[in-house]
């Protein structure tokens, strides 16, 4: 893709103050588009802007929490009024909250996950739609994860979250694909990223999971960032409903036989 496929697009990212949001930021400032950069961080979100205006690119941030509604309709209603346009949303915010098997789970716990991993997407897609179906068309992507397609212990809310943004999106796809607006997932597998550096602990930790991933690393923040702006751009304008996994073949792998 050239650095001009983006060029005079608007785009919104959630959760763009730090890993795969803050790269997807970058990524989509540098093909061209003006960049709307959210994050429950306002310092984090400011400091994306900082380093995408640094590198010559357009953007501004706008702080707040993507599981109040009524915040992300203002956050999307204003990129429409301040820009006139809004061409890509990558609602990409969350992380796992509740941890643990799944009868130590309490109500609140699941709530909270279901609440940030799936209500807050819901609100995304539907407030993105409501705008780019007006306007003929527009791209959103979904961040989802591994955790969709196969089970870790302990991260039950998460992962049932994780899955049903799949569904969220064929139902988008299909319900809006007739207004010209595609609505996709990215399926991140393990991405060296803040949040899973907490995750995973040591180095030793790392370098163990890494040896059961096929291509024998964990993915950059970079590698999802090239799938969102491939899926935010016209060469990917006959894909929708769709995921895309990006996940170095951690998906692709069963247990191996210990015998023979
Ligand atoms: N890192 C991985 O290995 C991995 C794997 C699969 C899926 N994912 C998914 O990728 C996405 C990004 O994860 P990451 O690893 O880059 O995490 P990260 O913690 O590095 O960044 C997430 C950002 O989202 C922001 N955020 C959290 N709650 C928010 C809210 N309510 N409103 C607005 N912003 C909020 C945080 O402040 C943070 O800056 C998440 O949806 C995560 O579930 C990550």
């Amino acid at each position: 893709m050239t650095a001009a496929q983006l060029t005079g697009r608007v785009a919104l990212v959630t959760g763009g103050g730090s890993g795969i949001g803050r790269a997807t930021a970058l990524r989509l400032a540098a093909d061209g588009s003006v960049v709307v950069v959210n994050d429950l961080d306002a310092g984090r979100a400011q400091e994306t802007t900082e380093l995408i205006t640094r590198a010559g690119g357009k953007a501004e941030a706008r702080a707040g929490d993507v599981t109040d509604s009524a915040l992300v309709d203002t956050l999307v209603d204003g990129t429409w009024a301040r820009h006139g346009r809004l061409d890509v949303f990558h609602s990409n915010a969350g992380t796992g909250l509740a941890h643990g098997e799944l009868t130590s789970i309490s109500d609140e716990g699941w709530r909270a996950d279901v609440e940030l991993n799936l209500n807050a997407m819901f609100y995304c897609v539907r407030a993105a739609l409501r705008v780019m179906s007006a306007a003929g068309g527009g791209s959103i992507i979904c961040t989802s994860s591994a955790s969709a397609l196969g089970a870790v212990p302990g991260t039950g809310p998460y992962a049932a979250a994780k899955a049903a943004i799949l569904q969220l999106v064929r139902s988008a796809a299909v319900e809006y694909g007739g207004t010209g607006v595609r609505v996709n997932a990215v399926i991140p597998g393990a991405v060296k990223t803040p949040a899973f550096r907490r995750y995973i602990g040591s180095d030793e930790r790392l370098s163990a999971y890494e040896r059961q991933i096929p291509l024998g690393r964990a993915c950059v923040p970079e590698d999802i960032a090239a799938a969102v702006a491939w899926l935010a751009s016209d060469e990917s304008a006959c894909v929708t409903g769709t995921t895309l996994v990006v996940d170095g073949g951690l998906t692709a792998k069963r247990a191996e036989p210990l015998i023979g």
